[in-house]
């Protein structure tokens, strides 16, 4: 199959055999990574700008190392102390970038539709999305979908609870879409407060207890809880919603004993996730910010190295 993405905004226009193609590739980078001398040409003479306007640790410092492991010149941008400050739009910034030579742009936007905007605009480079506001963060689907596909095998009627805040949630809306290709039911849980009015657009069932949601289920992804929404009073507390949503032994019991817990980070223990459970036996967060890497160099290799 010949690649046919330069660039990967989100994942409504992949296939299922593109997703699997892919997985196939990750696994490879990932052997990469576990030799002794990690390094290869793939990249050499390519130009990458990480251009990122929001915080951000795994996603950025992973597209970093996935770039230098491919040997890709490689340039981070941040919006403190760069001539966004003067008043240069988004698009003066990027074509600017794409003078120097990008040939592509990894971008984190705190607007929905960011790095769709930047794609129309630029002339050749290739442009990733690393998260655009409440939109789309789809590398992070697609390490997800790679950490829990090492674990189970094949997707295809796996059930799959996502806990939380989906209503501004990125990584939800990307999950989605990555997993459900898979063949992988999916069921939101959580505070009506934090779910989006019209949860059937989305390809999901909602069920509010998430002891009844977790019911069979193979996977158990948290979503972050942003401390900034308690006050606008979508929840009562902190505490409260740890109680009743929070990823807990006693939550867990009610799914499969061997389902995977996932998260994709940052963390807040005690609020989303008890620390027992993070820490525990079936959390296979690290896994995922392990997957991260590989998963940016295939991503990498295929749409700008021209891998087959
Ligand atoms: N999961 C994720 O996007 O984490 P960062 O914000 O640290 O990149």
């Amino acid at each position: 199959m010949n690649w046919r993405h330069k660039c990967l905004l989100d994942l409504d226009d992949w296939t299922r055999e593109e997703l699997s193609l892919f997985l196939e590739q990750a696994n490879y980078m990932e052997e990469l990574l576990n030799r002794p001398i990690k390094k290869v040409p793939a990249l050499r003479g390519k130009m990458i700008v990480n251009f990122f306007f929001e915080p951000s640790t795994r996603t950025r410092v992973s597209f970093e190392l996935a770039e230098k492991m491919l040997s890709a010149d490689v340039v981070n941008w941040s919006a403190s102390g760069s001539s966004v400050s003067k008043g240069e739009t988004l698009r003066d910034t990027a074509w600017t970038l794409e003078s120097m030579g990008a040939d592509a742009v990894v971008m984190r936007h705190g607007a929905v539709g960011a790095a769709d905007y930047l794609a129309r605009k630029l002339r050749k480079a290739s442009v990733f999305n690393a998260g655009d506001g409440t939109h789309g963060h789809p590398t992070q689907a697609l390490l997800d979908l790679h950490s829990a596909w090492k674990k189970l095998g094949s997707l295809e009627g796996a059930k799959m609870v996502i806990v939380g805040d989906v209503l501004h949630s990125r990584v939800a809306r990307s999950d989605i879409k990555a997993f459900s290709k898979m063949g992988v039911k999916i069921v939101l849980s959580g505070p009506a407060t934090l779910m989006p009015r019209d949860i059937t657009c989305l390809g999901a069932e909602y069920e509010p207890d998430p002891k009844v949601a977790v019911k069979d289920s193979h996977m158990v992804y948290l979503l972050r809880i942003q401390q900034e929404r308690q006050r606008q009073g979508l929840i009562p507390s902190l505490d409260e919603y740890h109680v009743r949503y929070g990823a807990t032994e006693d939550l867990l019991k009610f799914a499969r004993p061997d389902a995977l817990v996932m998260h994709p980070g940052p963390i807040n223990r005690r609020v989303e996730i008890a620390s027992e459970i993070a820490d525990g036996n079936q959390s296979i967060i690290l896994d995922q910010v392990r997957s991260g890497v590989a998963v940016r160099m295939a991503l990498l290799y295929l749409c700008v190295g021209g891998g087959k």
